[in-house]
């Protein structure tokens, strides 16, 4: 299972690859602004200072919603970096975009995914990711893990190869829930990928190790 961090702040993305896990980067415009970068040019330099943080892939979204739009604004961004892949919203046109994208050797992460049938246009179009946002399907009662289980269940049975990249991760239990269904992928902030560390046993085991340590020298 691959690990992306889902942030636009580089003091947490290099935190997370500092602990050796970290296989990739999404962002947002939501995540972009909650930093403070704005403008296209600083939105397009600072998805190169990702980049050069990560090894893995990085997810940079376009704003256009037509499909000429998205065309241009996809392949600048892919121009950017081998590692960008080009988040394209879940719409007509977005699937279009997709499909002309796949055809050219651009990988897409499609996003804003909330149910199967999405899930299998993404597929078709030749999306090399397809996110489905648990956490915004929790929030309005809706079980998101289920979408999950049922989009593998999908996938499975016609051997697609687009990676289910489990989205709007919101906690450790989402990331390990989402590792028994079988995603692909995870994408969560740097707290539900730290949370995974803790457990009270394992820190009353080790200052007990250490305390008899000091005892017997
Ligand atoms: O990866 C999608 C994500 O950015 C949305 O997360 O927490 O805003 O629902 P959230």
């Amino acid at each position: 299972m691959k690990f992306f961090i889902d942030t636009a702040n580089l003091a947490q993305i290099k935190e997370a690859q500092e602990l050796g896990v970290l296989d990739g980067v999404t962002t947002n415009p939501s995540l972009m602004a909650k930093e403070g970068i704005t403008g296209r040019n600083n939105i397009l330099k600072h998805y190169v200072d990702i980049c050069n943080i990560v090894d893995g892939d990085v997810s940079a979204e376009v704003i256009s919603t037509d499909f000429k739009g998205m065309i241009k604004e996809g392949e600048e961004l892919a121009e950017l970096h081998e590692q960008i892949v080009v988040k394209v919203p879940m719409i007509k046109d977005g699937v279009k975009a997709i499909k002309y994208f796949a055809d050219k050797g651009i990988r897409t992460n499609c996003t804003l995914v909330f149910s199967c049938g999405q899930a299998l246009l993404a597929a078709k179009a030749g999306a090399a990711y397809v996110s489905p946002f648990i956490g915004r399907l929790d929030d309005i009662s809706t079980d998101g893990l289920n979408l999950i289980s049922e989009i593998r269940h999908i996938y499975d049975n016609y051997e697609f190869e687009t990676q289910i990249l489990a989205a709007s991760v919101r906690h450790t239990m989402h990331v390990i829930d989402c590792a028994k269904i079988g995603a692909d992928v995870m994408t969560g902030p740097l707290s539900a990928i730290e949370g995974l560390l803790k457990h009270p046993l394992t820190d009353s085991g080790l200052a007990k190790f250490l305390e008899d340590y000091k005892k017997g020298n």
